[in-house]
């Protein structure tokens, strides 16, 4: 099969694009779009023969489960139960947050097949925010489910050429719209009734900060926060600890003393802001330097960046990547977390 990728910034182009996508949807098949967070690969969530061709495509075990993309929010209730001791709470995030960068989980309605959910009787939604992506669901008008358009457990495609090298040949389209804006996985929550407030428990940090969610209810890290720490429940399946891997094992730092290099091997650097008076630049004979934010290490920029910045010094042939830690303030939380979990296969 050939993937064609098709561009979207000209009025035209995006129109073609979104119609050709939109008939490829239609017709069952694959699709890879942007969204603001990561691309996805995209199929009509309710049509289980095309959501096989997602877990085929990426060699996804079908015990992780996709999530699901809305049209509209005024969709939910065709995808999920919204039980009513917290159907205040969700409709207050969902006017918040959508479209935009959060997932949350419910109980599925049982128009979604079973593939998409992993036999799980919850169903993970959201509404994407990118114009390109929401045109095409809009055109379709199906829910859409679309996990990260990568190989299972490699980094997420924060572009469309990132896409091709991850599904070239496997899928028959890529939309694409240039870089995605946030850069990390958007922020999976979980609601229940809570004294005084819901209790919202966040299983895989994002966009969406604990600080955004705060008003909204008592806010819980329901995610691992130590790489290695297999005792901890997994309450989102797919957050697996060696997720997010660049095939170079990658090292992440607590502080510079905790490294010293080994005579003859080869190290590349995941810089977070490239300032020598941080103590990293000196510590190896870097065959390769990635610097996340360069100067004052502002975090979005460096979830922005992330995932580009790993690919590129995968491609080096260094024997290991060496990364600083990050700003855990704001989105540094996310991008700590995916540090954590690509780290955890040394
Ligand atoms: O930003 C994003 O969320 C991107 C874009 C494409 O929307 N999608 C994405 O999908 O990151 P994926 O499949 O790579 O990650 C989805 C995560 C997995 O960890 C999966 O286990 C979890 O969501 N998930 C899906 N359904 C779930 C459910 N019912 N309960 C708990 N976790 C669920
Ligand atoms: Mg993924």
């Amino acid at each position: 099969m050939t993937t064609r990728i098709l561009p979207t910034d000209e009025p035209d182009t995006f129109k073609a694009a979104v119609a050709e996508a939109a008939r490829l949807l239609n017709a069952g098949d694959v699709v890879a779009l942007p969204t603001e967070t990561v691309y996805g690969l995209a199929a009509n969530a309710l049509n289980a023969t095309a959501v096989a061709k997602i877990f085929e495509a990426k060699e996804r075990p079908s015990f992780d489960p996709l999530i699901v993309h809305l049209p509209h929010r005024k969709d939910l209730r065709d995808v999920a139960e919204v039980p009513e001791d917290i159907a205040k709470v969700i409709d207050d995030l969902t006017h918040k947050f959508w479209p935009g960068p959060l997932t949350i989980i419910l109980p599925k309605k049982p128009a979604v097949p079973d593939l998409v959910t992993a036999g799980m009787n919850t169903v993970a939604v959201r509404v994407s925010a990118d114009p390109v992506f929401m045109r095409v669901c809009r055109t379709v008008e199906k829910p859409l489910a679309a996990p990260s358009a990568n190989r299972f457990g490699s980094i997420s495609p924060t572009s469309a050429l990132a896409v091709k090298a991850e599904l070239d040949g496997r899928i028959p389209l890529i939309l694409d719209s240039g870089a995605s804006s946030h850069g990390v996985e958007s922020t999976i929550i979980k609601v229940e009734p809570g004294s005084p407030k819901p209790i919202i428990s966040i299983l895989r940090p994002g966009p969406i900060t604990p600080d955004d969610l705060k008003p909204f209810g008592t806010v819980k890290h329901a995610f691992k926060k130590k790489d290695k720490d297999d005792s901890a429940p997994l309450e989102a399946p797919g957050t697996l600890a060696s997720h997010y891997a660049p095939r170079t094992p990658l090292r992440l730092l607590s502080k510079p003393e905790d490294f010293t290099p080994e005579p003859g091997k080869r190290y590349a650097l995941l810089s977070y802001r490239g300032e020598p008076d941080d103590g990293y630049l000196e510590l190896a004979d870097w065959v390769g330097i990635h610097i996340l934010s360069p100067g004052k290490g502002k975090i979005i920029e460096c979830a922005t960046r992330l995932f580009y910045a790993m690919r590129e010094l995968d491609k080096l042939g260094a024997d290991e990547i060496v990364a600083e830690p990050v700003s855990e303030q704001g989105v540094g939380m996310a991008v700590m977390d995916r540090l954590r979990r690509a780290s955890a296969k040394c």
